[in-house]
């Protein structure tokens, strides 16, 4: 099964759709199960632990997956980073913040350089820095986002860029999403909330369950699962969960957080593992098209036969 855009003739793999970095749950099982299904599988290398990434890169076992980074958290230490570098990794995703400083010894070492941008400004600058691939990605997203829509930030960065490609990532986790991202001049989607329950994931069973159950009316994008993690996250960018008890419990009382913020976070931190009431579960607004756990390979075969059928034979009002 194999859909080729400029995308995938770039990275050279079968179907246009990219696996989230998502950091914690996007380990080396998951993007190699990814890659091999004909994609690209990064793992999530978020805050840049080197333990744990070298951990991840023994589950990939030899699979051909790239990693993806927190760009401010790298601006403090970029080690796991540089020995992803020497490692030979595919491809490097860089997101949340300038990756000017990063983007010679990314290309140099003959990895793609994937920028993830939340504004056109955003893209534009990646694209002088010399990214190799574009992600537009909207607010709808699972985690951290800025404040665009997917739906208009993706073809106005397509105008943008020239003939960089541009992968669409926000809300998409079926074949409709991937087909309506070609439409919309992307090549290809980066898929984040859709590989969550899958069973290669690192989220805790608790958490597949929830995001399953969970709803897109039902997510919120908010500073506080940061704050009480102790994460400083720059406040352009908040991060997208589905509400639950402890949401709710802290939502608009800034004044009390701020004044009892150890003790809340000493609370939060005592939750038990995959006690999703307090801990958040982190997908987006797509969280309405999981429907069921299954293998990565499952939820591949499903995005690509859905969308090909659709390509191939557009919906009624497009004839
Ligand atoms: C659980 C989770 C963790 C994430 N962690 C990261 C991360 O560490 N770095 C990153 O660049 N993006 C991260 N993201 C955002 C993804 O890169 C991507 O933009 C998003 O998943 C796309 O939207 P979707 O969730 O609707 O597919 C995360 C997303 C999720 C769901």
């Amino acid at each position: 099964m194999a859909i080729h855009t400029q995308l995938t003739t770039l990275l050279d793999i079968d179907a246009p759709i990219i696996l989230a970095p998502m950091a914690g749950v996007a380990g080396g099982a998951l993007a190699a199960a990814v890659t091999r299904a004909g994609g690209l599988g990064l793992i999530g290398g978020g805050y840049g632990d080197p333990a744990w990434v070298e951990r991840q890169w023994e589950l990939a076992d030899g699979a051909d997956v790239g990693i993806g980074f927190i760009n401010w958290k790298l601006s403090e230490d970029d080690r796991a980073l540089r020995s992803c570098l020497e490692r030979g990794v595919k491809a490097v995703l860089l997101s949340f913040g300038d990756i000017t400083p990063f983007a010679s010894a990314v290309k140099s070492s003959g990895a793609k350089l994937i920028a993830q941008v939340q504004t056109l400004e955003d893209a534009k600058r990646a694209a002088d820095a010399g990214a190799d691939v574009i992600v537009a990605q909207g607010t709808e997203a699972g985690g951290h986002s800025g404040q665009r829509a997917t739906l208009p930030l993706v073809p106005a960065v397509v105008d943008a860029v020239g003939n960089i490609p541009v992968v669409a990532a926000g809300g998409i986790a079926d074949g409709r999403g991937l087909a309506a991202a070609l439409m919309l001049g992307a090549a290809g989607v980066m898929c984040g909330s859709a590989f969550y329950p899958c069973d290669e994931a690192l989220s805790h069973d608790h958490a597949k369950d929830s995001a399953i159950s969970g709803k897109g009316d039902d997510t919120i994008y908010s500073g506080l699962f940061d704050m009480v993690r102790g994460l400083n996250w720059p406040s352009e960018w908040k991060i997208r969960t589905l509400s639950n008890n402890f949401s709710r419990r802290w939502a608009d009382q800034d004044r009390a957080l701020a004044e009892h913020l150890s003790s809340i976070a000493a609370e939060y931190r005592a939750a038990a593992p995959g006690d999703m009431q307090t801990v958040p579960t982190i997908v987006g607004e797509a969280a309405d098209l999981l429907t069921q756990r299954r293998s990565a390979a499952d939820t591949m075969a499903d995005i690509l036969l859905t969308a090909q059928a659709l390509l191939g034979h557009p919906p009624a009002a497009l004839t």
